[in-house]
């Protein structure tokens, strides 16, 4: 096992992660007011819905099909009587539906950045380095859902366990091809930088809404005494 193998897959895994966590905590004590999306639509509303919705269904059901099946071993998936190979079929038209729409999205939103003059005015370096992260991640993604037919169920799926179990087996990424290494790591960057960015809004996402208390609104009974 290689030096560099080590640091990409076993020493860099674990900084990323450890930044992602420890950077939350300390963003959320230090700097609770602009834990926010920064929302940018009442600035420039033309032409923001398309790409910020595109971007945000594709990258949550890109995120939920990572989850699922990367996170679940194949035999989990052999008992339920889905196969590798029916396993592999499924992420690949998952993916090239979800994952194009994620990064057709993320280019719309850096075209916005770019071209509406209010909306690049208030860019900032961070905004960009986010938004090209996300490009690099969510095309790498999708060139190798096109390109690279590569196996991942017994490489890099299991190698992602190993990592969360606190076992790490780096040479499982020996053989993946670079597509896939860049894949994984730029994504990894992406979780190590998001504690400094916009992307802490995924954290509180109002799930609450859809589950509160309607409005109750109770008649007045009698006139109210001045
Ligand atoms: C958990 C559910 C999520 C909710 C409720 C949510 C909500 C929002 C909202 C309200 C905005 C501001 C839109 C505007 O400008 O008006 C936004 C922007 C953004 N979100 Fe999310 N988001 C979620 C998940 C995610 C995820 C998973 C990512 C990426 C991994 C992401 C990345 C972004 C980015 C990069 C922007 C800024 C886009 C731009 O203006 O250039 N979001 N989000």
């Amino acid at each position: 096992m290689s030096t560099a193998n080590i640091l990409a897959f076993v020493v860099f895994p674990y900084i990323a992660l450890t930044v992602f966590v420890v950077g939350h905590a300390w963003r959320y004590v230090t700097d609770a007011y602009a834990w926010n999306a920064r929302s940018s639509e009442f600035l420039d509303k033309k032409g923001h819905f398309f790409g910020i919705t595109l971007f945000h269904y594709g990258i949550l059901l890109t995120l939920l099909g990572h989850a699922g099946g990367l996170l679940i071993p194949q035999y989990v998936f052999d008992a339920a009587g889905i196969s590798g190979q029916a396993h592999t079929q499924l992420a690949y038209y998952t993916g090239l539906v979800f994952g194009l729409a994620a990064f057709v999205g993320c280019l719309l939103l850096l075209w916005r950045r770019r071209r509406r003059q209010r909306i690049r005015m208030t860019t900032t370096t961070n905004d960009y380095i986010t938004l090209a992260g996300l490009a690099v991640a969510t095309g790498s993604g999708i060139y190798n859902v096109i390109f690279g037919h590569f196996y991942v169920l017994d490489s890099v799926a299991p190698w992602i366990r190993s990592i969360l179990t606190f076992s790490p087996q780096p040479s499982l990424m020996g053989a993946v091809p670079l597509s896939y290494k860049i894949h994984v790591l730029s994504a990894l960057a992406l979780l190590g930088f998001s504690p400094f960015s916009r992307l802490v809004h995924i954290w509180s996402a109002p799930f609450m809404y859809f589950f509160r208390r309607p409005l109750v609104f109770r008649r007045k009974v009698g006139s109210p005494t001045l």
